[in-house]
């Protein structure tokens, strides 16, 4: 009877906008509790991300200015930093059509941030109560508390625009498909592999192009964050899967090439970031709030795709699938010769280049995010 009431479908409404929930928003997942009583923390690198992370913890209230006046109806980002205002098309659009559309692409861009924030909140906790070790325990635990404030601190920036868009299906996808695995190391690399690779680069970048000084602080402090989680999904998991037998490794490879996979599909769909997508009913919504007909733009996308560009990154931003995820996966040994078929196959050029991967992950990020 709690089942049922609970898996019924609703909508949460928040100011003018309205989320719909669906049963799927509910469900068990098959994950093993684990115990430990080996209470012995060494001098690991795992026990010195805890230490970084009791060190590093921020309250949003004392450190941002959240009293920043943001006026919802202007662009948060700046144009040049923008790869649809790179579309030739987008000359063809009036002044206020641009900025209504770079407003809220921005928004639905927070949007998939807040979204992927509650996403990370539950994997960090699912990881808590299954990874069979002690010093893990208490990391994934401090992880927690990270994602609940980058919860806290993306809401609260959504509440202050007013805008908050529905989560990309891929995005769920990816997410629902870490949290339904049975196994914790799936859950890390689906997490803080894989998606935490995605978010970190999409930070990074929205650093760079941002110009509120309210999100750049908000960015900057969530991004030092990140580069722990990252490196958390490295320091623990490397050694882990070291160790494993071979069937057992094949299947983790296989696990992170569908998770990579579920992103590059999406991405296929539309732009390089999977943000513009005639299959995203947020995107199709942020352009009939813009004023902008849907034809007019996929034809523009494709147009620009064919000169070649949209292939280029704006100066300081970083790919994440390149830079980021494909060199973390292959680092730790998950890209089989089974698997590198796999990526061939549909196309997936694997970096396995670790630089960019590696500063961003240092708990320095303001090396490479300095302007
Ligand atoms: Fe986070
Ligand atoms: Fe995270």
């Amino acid at each position: 009877m709690f089942a049922a009431t609970a898996k019924a479908p609703r909508t949460v409404t928040k100011g003018d906008w309205k989320v719909s929930m669906t049963p799927d928003d509910l469900y068990r997942n098959p994950m093993e509790i684990a115990w430990t009583f080996d209470y012995a923390l060494g001098k690991g690198k795992v026990e010195d991300l805890y230490k970084r992370a009791k060190q590093n913890q921020w309250d949003s209230d004392e450190l941002l200015p959240w009293d920043t006046e943001v006026d919802p109806s202007k662009p948060m980002v700046s144009d040049r930093a923008s790869m649809f205002h790179k579309m030739p098309f987008f000359n063809k659009l009036s002044k206020s059509q641009r900025e209504t559309f770079t407003a809220h692409s921005t928004a639905q861009l927070l949007s998939q941030f807040l979204h992927g924030e509650q996403g990370a909140l539950m994997t960090a906790a699912c990881v808590t109560h299954s990874v069979p070790d002690a010093t893990a325990k208490l990391y994934a635990a401090s992880q927690t508390m990270d994602e609940a404030r980058h919860v806290e601190v993306y809401s609260r920036y959504c509440d202050k625009i007013a805008m908050v868009y529905p989560m990309s299906p891929w995005l769920k996808a990816l997410i629902d498909a870490t949290l339904k695995s049975d196994r914790y190391e799936k859950v890390m690399i689906g997490m803080n592999m894989i998606v935490e690779g995605l978010a970190l680069g999409a930070f990074n970048n929205m650093y760079h192009s941002t110009t509120c000084p309210l999100l750049k602080a908000l960015t900057f402090n969530v991004m030092r964050d990140e580069s722990r989680h990252v490196s958390f999904g490295h320091a623990y998991l490397g050694p882990v899967i070291a160790k494993l037998d071979e069937a057992e490794r094949e299947e983790l490879a296989e696990f992170a090439f569908n998770a990579i996979n579920i992103i590059v599909q999406a991405t296929l769909a539309g732009d390089a970031q999977g943000l513009a997508s005639r299959l995203d009913p947020g995107f199709m919504e942020v352009l009939a709030n813009s004023g902008i007909d849907a034809d007019d733009f996929f034809k523009g996308l494709e147009e620009a795709a064919e000169m070649g560009i949209l292939q280029e990154l704006p100066p300081g931003q970083i790919h994440s699938l390149k830079d980021l995820m494909l060199p973390a996966i292959a680092r730790v040994g998950l890209i089989t010769p089974t698997v590198r078929k796999k990526y061939e196959e549909v196309g997936i050029p694997i970096t396995e280049d670790p630089r960019i991967l590696n500063a961003m992950e240092g708990g320095h990020p303001e090396q490479l995010a300095a302007e």
